[in-house]
């Protein structure tokens, strides 16, 4: 089973010819309200992916909370362990633009107040897969790793978005997420060096294999059309992406990291996980919203086959 501890919100997502820039102001064709936040959403995907999912976060006392909770309850997650909070549902603005790119915004909200103190310890076992993002307080987030760490559950981060975050922890947790961009800001913080612009396909290799040399645990980066490019075991892994025509890759990340961890969580391999991922994460950008496109199971197993390398 899986338990995922991170943030519910609500986003508001408007469809724009381009990302505007400093001072613009750009004319959406159409705006829709949806359930979100990447801890929501990390959890939806793993549950359409076929894992027993609990959710652990917070939700404000308003009206926003039923949106932000309609797709785990329509997913069949346990919000038992979601509590309310004095302050407003976490909310966020998401620009997508005709390419599918996006750019968000996110206002914390109740996702500030998340504590893993209400999770039952049933919840968190030997037999417990920990999934967590970065959108919620540090400080829960590091009492909830070592909770789970002396549990002996298995604990799956995905730094997202980019926090400082201690080399202790990141040595407790079994396997790391990150895309191209937390993948290079991970780095320079834990190197102490300063960011040059541009990367090639070397360095991230190369960046890859010293999260790894230096955590000691499992390192892998999301690259998007690129694919995943993992470290595990000491390996170098290289799986490449679902070939799709992007609508919306806003979730594209999460539904990645749902279904993979649910691979994990159900004893497939690392390599098998991945491409698990991979199918899902692509799929999920074929529709409007981060999880009214995520895919269930069926779904990803019929299209693993169009993954190349099968
Ligand atoms: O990863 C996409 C998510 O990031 C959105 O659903 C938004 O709420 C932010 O948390």
């Amino acid at each position: 089973m899986i338990t995922v501890f991170g943030s519910l919100n609500v986003d508001y997502i408007f469809q724009v010819p381009h990302l505007p820039t400093p001072g613009e102001t750009v004319l959406a064709s159409g705006m829709q309200v949806l359930p979100g936040g990447k801890g929501a959403n990390q959890a939806v995907a793993a549950a359409r992916a076929g894992a027993k999912v609990c959710m652990v976060g917070a939700v404000g006392r308003d009206g926003l909370s039923e949106i932000a909770l309609a797709g785990l309850l329509d997913a069949g997650v346990d919000t038992s362990a979601v509590a309310q909070s004095p302050k407003p549902t976490g909310t966020a603005a998401i620009n997508v633009d005709a390419q599918g790119e996006n750019a968000i915004t996110v206002s914390s909200g109740a996702n500030l107040d998340a504590r893993g103190d209400s999770l039952d310890e049933e919840n968190l076992t030997p037999r417990t897969t920990l999934l967590l993002q970065m959108e919620v307080p540090m400080t829960a987030m590091a009492d909830l790793i070592q909770r789970a760490r002396k549990k002996g559950s298995c604990i799956v981060w995905n730094l997202a978005p980019m926090q400082s975050v201690d080399l202790a922890l990141l040595k407790q947790v079994d396997c790391l997420i990150v895309n191209e961009g937390e993948l290079n800001q991970l780095h320079s913080k834990l190197h102490q060096i300063p960011r040059p612009n541009h990367y090639s396909a070397k360095d991230v290799e190369q960046k890859a294999r010293d999260i790894f040399t230096l955590t000691g645990q499992s390192v892998v980066v999301t690259l998007g059309v690129n694919g995943t490019l993992a470290v595990h075991n000491n390996t170098l892994l290289a799986v490449p992406a679902l070939a799709i025509s992007p609508v919306d890759t806003v979730g594209a990340g999460d539904a990645f990291t749902g279904a993979f961890t649910a691979a994990l969580d159900r004893g497939e391999t690392f390599p098998v996980a991945l491409r698990w991922g991979n199918v899902a994460g692509g799929l999920a950008c074929l529709e409007t919203g981060a999880q009214s496109s995520l895919p269930t199971a069926a779904k990803i197993s019929e299209h693993l086959a169009a993954l190349p390398g099968a």
